[in-house]
Order: C-alpha cells, then structure tokens, then sequence
C-alpha cells in the first residue's frame, strides 16, 4: 500500500515527531508500506510532487522541531490554481490517483481539516491528524503542538516578569492566537499573570486602566498582563479581523497590544511596555508531553489506516486518543468557554479579564 503525507498551515512542535511515528507504525505493520512525503502542504499535491520518505528519513524526528515536509499558511481558496485548467481541488484529486496514494495523512489545523473533508467527498482516503498551537479544533481535548507552546510562552513570561517587578512597570505579553485565546489563557493563568485578555471575552478600556491602577492604589508595585493577539475591544467585537484594522486608531495595526500599552501608560502614569512573543511560540523541540501525544495519535492514526478507516481524523478525548469523523469537525472551531471552568477559577483568585464581570 501507498501512503502519503502533508503537513499544512502554521508549523508548530511536533509535526515531524507524527511523521515519525506514522511511518514507523506503517513499516511496522503493513506489508510493503511505501510511504512518501508531500512538500508544502496542499500546495504540494496541487502541484503534484512527493518523494519517497524512507525508515532512515525517519531517523532523528521525533525531537526536531518544525516540518521535514515544509509547510503552507496560505488559505486553500488563495492557493494558486493550476495553470493547466482545472480547480484545485480537482487537480489534488487528479495528483491522488496519479500518486497511487491509498491513504492520505494531513496534519494541520482546522482550515487543513476543512480542505481534507473536502478531499475525502471527493473520494480519497484521507486521515487526519490535530495540530495547532492554538488548541482551537473542534473535537479534540487537545492538539499536538499546544502543550509546547504553553511551555515556551510560560517560560518567556516567567522570564520578562522578573525585569517588569525589578522596574515596577506594567507589562503587555502578547501571545499568538487570533480566533482562540487557549494558548494566553493556559499560559496566563501557569505564568500568575494579573490580567489575561483574550478573544472570546472582549475587553473594556475603562476596566483594563482601572484594574491597574487599583493594583498601583493598592501598593502592588508592578502588574503583568497577557494579550492574545487577536484580543478585542468591546466596541470592537462586532467586527471581522480583517474589517478590524480600519477601526482601529492606528491604521493597519494589526494587533491592539501596542496601543493598549500607550493608553494604560497614559491613564495610569505607570511606566508601561509590551512584548511580542512571535514565532518562537511555534518553534523548536516539543515538550514530554507532545512527543508523547505525538506518538500516541500519529501511532493511532496509521493503525486507521492499516484497518481501512477513513474520510476521520484522530482525536483525544479525556485520556484516550480518539476519532471524528471529518464532516462532523470540518470548519469547526473549539473556543474558550468565558463560563467555563478555567475562566472562573481564574476570576475565583483575582485574575481579571478586562471586562466588567
Ligand atoms: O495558526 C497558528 C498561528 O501560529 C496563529 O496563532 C497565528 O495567528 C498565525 O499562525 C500566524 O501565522 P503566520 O505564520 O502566517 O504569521
């Protein structure tokens, strides 16, 4: 049998380590498994290109960080359409069956799993598998790559505390995640962060200054707040990202980190700054754990394949790794509950959202 595999969408810790065990599960267990690796995601099978992944290419994966098979952000509706005629879709299809795949691996996120339902309605055999620093796919306890990240941006927080007590400053750390503020909450709350503001509970000025400077009033010397990049305003929640920018006072910022660490320096006369943690959130080796869950749902989702179970992507549900199948997941996001479990606890022990709760 014939196995491909891609990786799609922003990279993260662990992509190679699901490689690995994918292909040692498949070398393993099925006779003759021949397995190749697709370049650049989607993009890759448009184009038709793979080559052949060997046991010795194998070697080494499970602590490298980022993707052998490089990787593609691009929205598959902003792909490149095929010179030659044809959709993309109907181009991949064509590359499936021109590769003699069996089976399709996509590891990715939920845009990748909305591409690979499309795939599976087509009538390839796909398998997909949960990636994602930003732990926002529906279905799933948890993506590979989240735990990673959750260790690295705690690490950076402990670190830039340390010189905010020592200036008695407010600090703005702002953390990846658009849609899904998983990645700030979880690292906010492990880091002791005083505020965490993310997507899903949008944030009030008045309250954002007034939190701070009742922690000043109250004789706390310094005060570290979280920012999801994709954090909102309350008077801005009701806009797109991309409409966003253009109500935004600075033109084209993409982010509102910036101008709430003016506005809080000005409102409060506390010396404010920020930090952009970046890509080094989406780098390196991954933790214990995600090499573990990497194991454990790339292991998983060959075994899928081998028993001929497709058009499903691995899943952890609780403490064992599951499935869904892709139509029930595809272009479904899971998001903080602001009722949630998490979110009150943290307000139980004084963590503020920003908002007027
Ligand atoms: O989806 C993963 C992610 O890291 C998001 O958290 C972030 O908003 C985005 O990718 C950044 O992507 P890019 O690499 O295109 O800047």
């Amino acid at each position: 049998m014939k196995f491909g595999i891609l990786t799609s969408g922003g990279d993260c810790a662990g992509l190679n380590a699901v490689i690995r065990a994918i292909g040692l599960y498949l070398l393993k267990n099925v006779n003759n498994a021949e397995i190749v690796g697709i370049p650049e995601g989607y993009a890759g099978l448009i184009r038709g290109e793979s080559y052949p992944l060997t046991r010795e290419d194998l070697e080494g994966l499970l602590t490298l960080g980022g993707t052998i098979l490089r990787t593609r952000r691009t929205p598959f509706k902003r792909m490149t359409v095929p010179e030659e005629g044809g959709t993309r879709l109907s181009k991949m299809v064509a590359n499936y069956k021109k590769m003699g795949l069996d089976c399709l691996f996509t590891l990715g996120g939920a845009g990748t799993h909305k591409t690979a339902a499309l795939l599976s309605m087509e009538g390839c055999n796909v398998i997909g598998v949960p990636k994602t620093i930003d732990n926002d796919i529906y279905g799933t306890d948890v993506t590979f790559g989240f735990r990673t990240a959750v260790e690295v941006v705690t690490d950076a927080f402990d670190r830039i505390e340390t010189t905010t007590r020592s200036h008695s400053r407010t600090m703005l750390v702002e953390v990846m995640g658009n849609k899904a503020g998983w990645l700030t909450l979880q690292s906010g709350i492990a880091a002791g962060a005083h505020m965490i503001l993310i997507p899903e509970i949008p944030f009030n000025l008045d309250a954002v200054c007034d939190f701070v400077s009742s922690r000043i009033a109250a004789g706390e010397t310094y005060t570290m707040i979280a920012v999801a990049e994709g954090a909102v305003l309350d008077s801005e929640a009701r806009f797109k990202k991309e409409e966003r920018v253009f109500v935004r006072p600075e033109q084209g910022e993409a982010t509102v980190t910036r101008h709430l660490a003016e506005v809080i320096g000005a409102r409060t006369g506390q010396e404010t700054r920020y930090s952009v943690l970046g890509y080094l959130q989406r780098g390196g080796t991954p933790c214990a754990y995600d090499r573990l869950l990497c194991t454990r749902l790339g292991g998983y989702a060959a075994k899928l394949a081998a028993e001929g179970r497709f058009g499903v992507t691995a899943a952890v549900s609780g403490n064992n790794i599951t499935f869904n199948a892709l139509p029930d997941i595809a272009g479904k996001y899971k998001f903080v509950d602001p009722q949630g479990e998490e979110v009150a606890l943290a307000r139980s022990i004084g963590i503020s959202f920003g908002d007027r709760a």
